[in-house]
């Protein structure tokens, strides 16, 4: 099955695609063993192209039996690029523009894409929801996290027919990155704001393209559960992923202070991201 039949199966059966990026070569047996053979997609934003090789990500990817996403290009060539690379998706994302410059630039990135790699998934993204997997302390400016400003069905339904994408990313109270309840945020609880479950059914009920989940780190556990329900077939977890990496390995490194040799006191370090994709990949249906 191609990867796009995967994602719609995942849909069908109220599961979602776990969409993991990576930053660092020694996350993919990490994620190989928390999926234990679940399709999972490894995404590499533009900055962890730029670290890993795109080629070396692939070639990493293939062995690992994931799929790789060339996440958030933003320019055509990009697209272009990652397509004749050999991606198996890409995340095309232009949502930070006015809704007539999205289509036109999405549109013009899926045709480049898929001229240069026939068959390669693109998604377009509809909505901003922020640009950086970090932690914040104060709320990110210009975010969607209103009902009223998320894209609408009829919004929805447009920018899919008129771009031709395979998948769409709408803002539905998703942010990138995960806020500290003390920068006042959202939610009455402080923190990451609330998705709109509503919104989710309502885009899911008009389109018929899957629907992709982006920020998926600080969201609780029911609000993931619910959104995946509602008609997420595949969600993208980076910062979660990024701190539990961290910490862990300054953990490791204060434990193992003489210690020099990484075969030493990385395992620990790849036991987190372990659980951590597990607990994940649960959540969202594979176990
Ligand atoms: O494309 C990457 C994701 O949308 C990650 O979002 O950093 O909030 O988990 P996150
Ligand atoms: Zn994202």
């Amino acid at each position: 099955m191609n990867l796009l039949d995967i994602i719609k199966k995942a849909g069908k059966e109220e599961r979602a695609i776990g969409h993991f990026n990576v930053g660092s070569f020694d996350m993919f047996p990490a994620i190989a063993r928390a999926a234990s053979g679940a399709p999972v997609v490894i995404g590499v934003s533009e900055g962890e192209r730029a670290h890993l090789g795109l080629g070396h990500a692939k070639d990493m990817a293939r062995s690992f039996g994931f799929f790789l996403n060339a996440d958030h290009t933003r320019t055509v060539e990009g697209a272009r690029e990652a397509a004749r690379a050999g991606c198996d998706m890409i995340v095309f994302d232009a949502a930070d523009k006015p809704f007539p410059e999205n289509v036109r630039l999405t549109r013009e990135a899926v045709i480049a894409a898929k001229r240069a790699r026939r068959g390669v998934v693109m998604e377009g993204e509809l909505g901003y929801i922020g640009g950086s997997s970090s932690v914040f302390d104060a709320f990110p400016q210009g975010v969607v996290i209103r009902e009223e400003d998320m894209p609408t069905p009829d919004m929805a339904a447009r920018f899919v027919k008129e771009t031709g994408v395979d998948l769409l990313a709408p803002a539905v109270g998703n942010v990138h990155g995960m806020i500290r309840p003390s920068a006042g945020g959202g939610s009455s609880s402080g923190g990451n704001p609330a998705l709109s479950i509503r919104r989710i059914k309502e885009l899911r009920a008009a389109i018929r393209v899957p629907l992709v989940l982006h920020g998926g780190s600080g969201i609780p556990d029911e609000g993931l559960r619910a959104a995946v329900q509602a008609g997420i077939s595949m969600v993208h977890v980076s910062t979660e992923l990024r701190l539990v990496w961290r910490t862990a390995l300054q953990r490791a490194l204060a434990a193992h202070s003489a210690e020099i040799s990484p075969a030493k006191f990385m395992p620990e370090v790849l036991s987190a991201l372990e659980e951590l994709v597990a607990r994940k990949m649960k959540l969202f249906g594979y176990d």
